[in-house]
């Protein structure tokens, strides 16, 4: 742990409370509206030095500490993207604040392409597991040893098997399948999807994979769910942009919303 994050997380308890985090969130594209349902402290990403700029439209850069279900959590209201860093580590800070402030666990949410003919846009997907498909490591430079990380069952089947329990509670359809990381920003282009739907990938996305390699390397347990907002590159006549994964990402975010509070209910 730097000790730059333990400074920005006592800087972030002194706002929000000691009383220790039991889980990190970290909203996707459109999925910002979350962090507005937390009862607790916001704290602009500007005032966390080191903190990123998330400066894409659709992410909101704060980081709001409190209860939510009444389960302790802190939730970032935006990520940083390889594609507007060009660093794979962007989101590794963040992520040492969040263990420095207790946490174990951690759910990652995104927008994401289906290459699945069975998961339709407005539907979510769990993470079974994922494919780096940008060849990118956030662990590349660490020095110690601590970087050979095992990323077998990377997706924690305990944490897969509660937000499957809390879908099925709410009623609410949650597909499982794996994630491809393309580094963006360009979409994908329909050879590549053909390409990636071959070596077994279900869903495609730009982000996710570097925050499941950092997370297993802090030591957090980690599940990750996809809100599909399109058919991957070739697989429909609609016309794939951010406008669109934008527009489309609240549908999907209506019944994650559902599934994460059943899930903290279950956990407090
Ligand atoms: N590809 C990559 N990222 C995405 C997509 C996609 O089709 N949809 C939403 N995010």
């Amino acid at each position: 742990m730097s000790r730059n994050a333990e400074e920005l997380a006592a800087l972030v308890r002194a706002r929000a409370g000691a009383e220790p985090v039991r889980l990190g969130l970290v909203l996707g594209s459109g999925l910002g509206h979350l962090a507005g349902a937390v009862e607790g402290v916001a704290v602009p990403y500007a005032d966390l030095p080191g903190f990123p700029h998330a400066g894409v439209s659709g992410h909101s850069p704060t980081l709001v500490v409190g209860r939510l279900e009444g389960v302790r959590v802190a939730v970032f209201g935006g990520r940083a993207h390889y594609y507007e860093t060009g660093d794979p580590a962007a989101m590794r800070l963040p992520l040492e604040v969040l263990k420095a402030l207790g946490a174990e666990a951690l759910i990652l949410t995104n927008a994401a392409g289906s290459l699945d003919p069975g998961i339709r846009p407005g539907e979510l997907m769990l993470l079974s597991d994922h494919i780096n498909f940008s060849g990118l490591n956030p662990l590349i430079g660490e020095p110690t040893d601590a970087r050979f990380v095992p990323m077998t069952d990377a997706h924690d089947p305990a944490l897969r098997a509660a937000l499957r329990a809390a879908a099925a509670a709410e009623g609410i359809a949650l597909a499982e399948g794996v994630y491809a990381w393309y580094s963006g920003p360009s979409f994908e282009t329909p050879a590549e999807i053909r390409a990636i739907r071959t070596l077994g990938a279900d869903a495609v996305g730009m982000s996710t994979v570097p925050e499941v390699i950092l997370a297993r390397f802090l030591g957090l347990r980690v599940a990750a769910i996809s809100t599909v907002t399109n058919m991957a590159a070739g697989l429909s006549e609609e016309r794939i942009s951010h406008e669109h994964t934008k527009a489309m990402a609240p549908l999907g975010a209506a019944k994650l919303e559902r599934i994460l509070r059943a899930f903290l209910r279950a956990m407090a």
